[in-house]
Order: structure tokens, then C-alpha cells, then sequence
């Protein structure tokens, strides 16, 4: 190629490039697959290296990252960069309004048109664009002045470097990482044994205020366009409109609404949705639609009058820690349990939460006094993520024995679990027995942790096949808290569980690695309990679904000794197990398949999907990779459809899927 040759193809290489980032970063719909991508970036590469004088300031190379600084500069903003005032209920909005009202003489009831978007935590920063060329970027810092941090901008694949319009202007938004980016990221962390991210937010911070912009590079930043500056627009909605035309990634779903009532309506289903985003969000963000009315409005002190930040509850929050207490689970496994100074989180008091496991533990050198992060997401039990101050109180040490039996615990080399080997170990038998009753298991009634403790402290139940033998204990009427009725009615319903479903009764055993998936497999796979207990580790890990990890698990269940012994006393206390006898068809339609789901479907759930999935032998995986069959996408697919694509997989939709059910998926 000569060189006008190779500089048109430069040209045509950096449309082509920056085109696909476009779709890719900003549009969560790529183009081609990575190794196409990567593969033009190394000809655009080759080329620039031969003809340096043909690199333009909007090549994709640039954002590899500059040389690493010294130290960043300062940056101003004009006009500055304002923070807004909070609300969290409908009276606080509705006071909002009023002022609006107020300050514009108008009826103290009018309704405004409001332009809500979600409220993204991230680290806000402002793009300069110069004849559409991007030529600076600084954080918000105290909303004047904040830090330059230009050339880490440019790594961030979303912020485009040259704009579709030779235009001046700038852009304010924020600058985020994608949740399961940031999970990634902590894992890596953590098996480098380096410290951790709180949460994505101090990731997307730590990433950017990074003076190497080749480190910023390496995580995976993007922007959120918010606000225009220095620039004509009639209303908020026409300011997105107009970002979205410049390119720059903006949030998918704001919203028009009217009033207080619709605006707050907005708020709440936004707060129910608040797991599917993609990026950590604390609330949402309602502005005054009109830019006429927001220059009237103007701002007091440091927050504008026309916008309000209507925040969630906090799932996140500091307290202390009064002590630590470790815990053993069913399987041994010992939990550090911090005990907390009563702390609110989205609306319930915290006193409890997880210290993870022995490493973590470890790695935090927790102390009492010690101010720590709470994070409580959903459902979840409320965990401790960081360390905030340390009391300087003597550290608290991970005990080296068992709190409940004394046996010495147990290190396992490749896990960070440390664990209580003792099977005879009462709190283990108390969670082994919790377990075995439980709804998935052999499902007793009137068996609950506070029965079951009684029994275990006097001495009646020492091991699971003891349950079966309290119908030898009548003096249990004459204790406290029992009585004639209630023992017997917890004597039938002890006969009644002992017809048990061979998946029900797998649950039970409680092996580790076995919840209901895998048992399920192996119910399906085994037509007895006895050729089930002679199979060998190759067998086991030979079953489709059942990982090599698992497969070890079983195996060594099956050959231990007290736990055939277990088995053997719960056969001769009468259990009567009963196997799958199946329709082989209906079974067997989607064996060797396997389904992903993205996204809501409109007529199943989640789970209901799975399980039509799995009654027909096929498997429901999380993770894309090659091996997937078919990828089922709903309403707002996340980005494993983006990973789909790229490796060319089956795509269908509700419809497809619903087909498939009916028909099988030979077709
Ligand atoms: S507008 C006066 N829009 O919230 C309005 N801000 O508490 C200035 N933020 O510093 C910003 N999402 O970091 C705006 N959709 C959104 C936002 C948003 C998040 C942040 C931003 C700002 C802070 C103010």
C-alpha cells in the first residue's frame, strides 16, 4: 500500500472502529464478534506505527492510554458544577413543588411537567468538546474546581472522541462501572490477594483517579450523559434527545411525568426495578422538563430550585462492631458473624451480619469499636464489606477450635472455608437434622429449631435416624412447651415423611454440593439408592450438569462411613423411598440441551421457565459460553445477549421457546 492508499484506509479503519464501539458500548448491541474487532485494531495499529503523520486525534489507539502523569491539574468548571437537594417520601416532593410554586407566583397546586431519570452513583466529571474534537475532562472535585483527568476520559469507550458535529459544547454526566464488571474486577483482586472495592461506585473512583491512564484503560469505565452546557436546548427531554444524537450513551428509561403523584409513582416502580440495572443507581433524579423555567428557577447556594434527587432507602450503611461470634453450619463450614450496633437499612434494623469466611475475616482484622460498611441487597443476610476505622482495640482472633465441641478446625488448602470436621459435632447435628426436616427434605411439622434443640440437649436425638425413634420417648408430653396433642401430631407426621421422594430424600442427606438442582440429576440418573451408593467419582462427574467439584463432594460422602452408617439406620427405621418412574418423552425431549435466559419473559417466570426446562432433562446455565444451545431473550435482555451474539448462538424469544417446550428442539 502506498501512502495514500494506507491513509484512506486509516480513515476507513477509524470510522469503521469507532462505529462498532458505538454499538457496542453505547448501544449494548455489538456489530461483530471481539476477534474481528481486535483484528481491524491491529491493522489500524500497524498502519499508524508506519505512518505516524496519518494518526488522528480520534483513533480508537488513543485510547490504550497516554504516558502516566506526575500528578493531575486542576480543572474548572463554568458554569459550576451544582449538587441537588434530597428527598426520599411524597411530602418532601410535594414541598418541592410547592416552593417552585411559590418562587414562580404561580397556584400553589400547579403541576409541573418533570423529566425523571435514574439517579446513577458514579463520580460525576464534564467533557469539553472543541469543534467537536473532546479536549478536556475534569471530575466535579467541590463543583468549581476538580482534577483533569483528560487522557483517562478518552480510555472510556463511550465517550466519543470526535463528535458526528463540528460542535462546541459540554457534556456532564457520570462516569460508572457495569455491577458484574465490578464484581469481576473484586474477584480478580482478590485471588491477586490484593484489597478490595466496596462497591462500584469506589471502583468506578479508584479506576479514573488513577495517574496511569493505561490502568483506567484495563477496567471497563462508562459514561452516562446527563446535562448540556454552553448550548441551546428548550427542555430536559431535547437534552437527551440531543445526546442520544451526538452518540453519547444516556440513560435508557427517563421518563415524562406530571405532578407529584405520577412523578412519585415513577419513583416506585423505578425502586422495584432496581436490581435489573445494569449500573448501581441510589435513587432518581426529577428536573423541571422546561430550560425556560429552569433559568427562571436558578439555583440557591449550591443546588439548582428546578431538580430534586428523590433517593432510596440506603442498602448501605456505617455502624460498629460489638463483637464477633463464628458460627458452624451444617456441613462444618465456621462463619465469622459480626454483632452489630443496630444499624437502619432499607428499612430494617441490622444487628447481625457476615464476616464471609476465615480469609476474608482475616484480611479485615476486625477489632470491637471497629466502624465498618454494612451492605444488605435484597433478601440477602446483611454482610460486612469494609473496614471504614479501626478502634485500635486489640484484634480479634479466629479461634483454632471448634466453639461448640473443642475439636481442633479444620483448614481445607484450596478453600478460604475453615471448618469443624467432628461429625459428632452438636451444632453440626443440630443444622444436619434443621435441614433434613426442612420443606425440600423430609418436610416434618412441629419439628423446629426450638423442638429440635430440646431433643438434641437431653440426649434423644444424637443423630438423624433418631428422629424416627422419638415415638420410643413418651416423657416428651411432660415437658415444657409440649403436650399430649402436639407429641402426637408430631408423631404422625413423622410416620407420614418416612414416603419419601428419592430427589426429596437426596436433599435431605444435606451432601455438600448437592442442593436441589444436582439432586434432581441424580434422582433422574439413578434408577435405586443402592447403585447410587456403589457408584464411583468418574460416574458421577460423567452426568451432565454434575461439575468434577460436586462429583468429589458425592464420592466422598458415599464413602465415608458414618454416613452409609446413617443411611443404613434411616432404611431400617422404615424409610420408603420412592424413584421416578418417568415418561421417557416428555424426560427426555431436551436431554443434551442447554438454555440460557436473558431478560423478563411476558408469560413465565424465571423460575417456572427453568424448571419446564429441566423437567424435560435439559439445563438451565448462567454463564454464555459456546456450549449453549439457546439463548431465550425477554423484555430488557441484559449483556449476555451482547456475548451471545458475539458467539453466534441460537437466539429465540418467548414464542420460540414456548415451542420448543411443545415440540422438542429438533426443529
Ligand atoms: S443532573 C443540578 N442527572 O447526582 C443537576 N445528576 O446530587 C446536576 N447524578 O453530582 C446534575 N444521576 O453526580 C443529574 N441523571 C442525573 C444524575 C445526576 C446522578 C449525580 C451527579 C450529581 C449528583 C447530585
Amino acid at each position: 500500500m502506498n501512502s495514500k492508499e494506507t491513509k484512506k484506509r486509516i480513515d476507513e479503519l477509524v470510522r469503521l472502529l469507532n462505529e462498532y464501539s458505538y454499538w457496542y458500548y453505547v448501544k449494548d448491541n455489538p456489530k461483530i464478534a471481539d476477534a474481528e474487532y481486535d483484528q481491524l485494531f491491529d491493522e489500524l495499529l500497524k498502519h499508524e506505527s508506519e505512518f505516524p503523520q496519518f494518526k488522528r486525534d480520534d483513533s480508537p489507539t488513543v485510547r490504550v492510554g497516554a504516558e502516566p502523569l506526575k500528578e493531575f491539574k486542576g480543572f474548572s468548571h463554568d458554569p459550576p458544577m451544582l449538587s441537588m437537594q434530597k428527598a426520599y417520601t411524597i411530602e418532601e416532593l410535594k414541598t418541592f413543588q410547592e416552593r417552585i410554586n411559590r418562587f414562580l407566583n404561580n397556584p400553589i397546586e400547579h403541576d409541573f411537567e418533570y423529566y425523571v431519570e435514574p439517579k446513577y452513583d458514579g463520580l460525576s466529571c464534564e467533557l469539553i468538546y472543541k469543534n467537536g474534537y473532546l479536549i478536556g475532562a475534569g471530575t466535579r472535585g467541590n463543583g468549581l474546581k476538580g482534577e483533569d483527568i483528560t487522557e483517562n476520559a478518552k480510555t472510556i469507550q463511550s465517550i466519543p472522541l470526535r463528535l458526528k458535529e463540528n460542535i462546541s459544547i459540554s457534556i456532564r454526566g457520570e462516569i460508572l462501572m457495569k455491577k458484574d464488571d465490578f464484581e469481576k474486577l473484586n474477584e480478580e483482586n482478590r485471588k491477586k490477594n490484593e484489597s478490595l472495592f466496596a462497591n462500584p461506585r469506589n471502583a468506578a473512583a479508584g479506576s479514573i483517579r488513577q495517574l496511569d491512564p493505561k490502568i483506567t484503560a484495563s477496567r471497563r469505565l462508562y459514561f452516562i450523559a446527563y446535562e448540556i452546557e454552553n448550548y441551546e436546548v428548550k427542555e430536559q427531554m431535547t437534552t437527551i434527545e440531543l445526546l442520544r444524537k451526538l452518540n453519547f450513551r444516556t440513560s435508557k428509561d427517563p421518563l415524562l411525568t406530571i405532578g407529584i403523584n405520577n412523578t412519585f409513582s415513577v419513583f416506585n416502580r423505578c425502586e422495584m426495578k432496581r436490581a435489573d440495572f445494569e449500573f448501581e443507581i441510589d435513587g432518581v433524579v426529577v428536573k423541571v422538563n422546561s430550560k425556560e423555567y429552569q433559568k427562571r428557577l436558578g439555583a440557591v447556594s449550591h443546588n439548582p430550585r428546578w431538580a430534586i434527587a428523590l433517593k432510596f432507602k440506603a442498602r448501605e450503611s456505617s455502624t460498629q462492631i460489638i463483637d464477633v461470634e463464628f458460627s458452624i453450619g451444617r456441613t462444618g463450614a465456621v462463619t465469622p458473624v459480626a454483632v452489630l450496633k443496630p444499624v437502619e437499612i432499607s428499612g430494617a434494623t441490622i444487628t447481625r451480619a457476615s464476616l464471609h469466611n476465615y480469609e476474608i475475616f482475616n484480611s479485615f482484622k476486625i477489632a470491637k469499636g471497629d466502624t465498618v460498611l454494612v451492605k444488605r441487597a435484597g433478601d440477602v443476610i446483611p454482610q460486612v464489606i469494609k473496614v471504614l476505622e479501626h478502634s485500635g482495640e486489640e484484634k480479634i482472633k479466629f479461634p483454632d477450635t471448634c466453639p461448640a465441641c473443642g475439636t481442633k478446625l479444620f483448614k481445607e488448602p484450596d478453600s478460604p472455608i475453615i471448618r469443624c470436621i467432628n461429625i459428632e459435632c452438636p451444632t453440626q447435628i443440630f443444622e444436619a437434622v434443621t435441614h433434613f426436616v426442612g420443606k425440600e427434605g423430609f418436610d416434618i411439622d412441629g419439628l423446629g429449631p426450638k423442638q429440635i434443640k430440646k431433643f438434641i440437649e437431653s440426649g434423644i436425638i444424637k443423630s438423624i435416624p433418631d428422629i424416627f425413634k422419638l415415638n420410643e420417648h413418651p416423657e416428651i408430653i411432660k415437658w415444657d412447651g409440649f403436650g399430649e396433642r402436639s407429641y402426637e401430631n408430631l408423631i404422625k407426621s413423622i410416620e407420614n415423611s418416612k414416603h419419601i421422594s428419592f430427589y426429596h430424600f437426596l436433599v435431605s442427606l444435606g451432601i455438600r454440593g448437592v442442593g436441589g438442582v444436582t439432586a434432581k440429576l441424580l434422582a433422574r440418573y439413578f434408577p435405586t439408592l443402592e447403585i447410587f451408593l456403589k457408584t464411583e467419582k468418574e460416574e458421577f462427574a460423567n452426568i451432565d450438569g454434575i461439575g468434577p467439584i460436586a462429583a468429589d463432594f458425592i464420592h466422598s460422602y458415599i464413602t465415608n462411613s458414618k454416613n452409609i452408617e446413617v443411611i443404613n439406620n434411616l432404611l431400617k427405621v422404615g424409610i420408603d423411598i420412592t424413584y421416578l418412574t418417568i415418561s421417557k418423552d416428555r424426560e427426555l425431549a431436551l436431554a443434551d440441551y442447554s438454555f440460557i435466559f436473558t431478560g423478563t419473559l411476558e408469560t413465565l417466570s424465571r423460575s417456572q421457565a427453568k424448571k419446564e426446562v429441566e423437567e424435560r432433562g435439559g439445563k438451565v446455565v448462567s454463564a454464555v459460553s459456546k456450549k449453549v444451545d439457546f439463548v431465550v431473550t425477554g423484555e430488557k435482555p441484559g449483556s449476555k445477549l451482547k456475548k451471545a451474539i458475539s458467539l453466534n448462538l441460537r437466539i429465540i424469544d418467548e414464542e420460540e421457546f414456548k415451542n420448543i417446550l411443545k415440540k422438542g428442539a429438533k426443529t
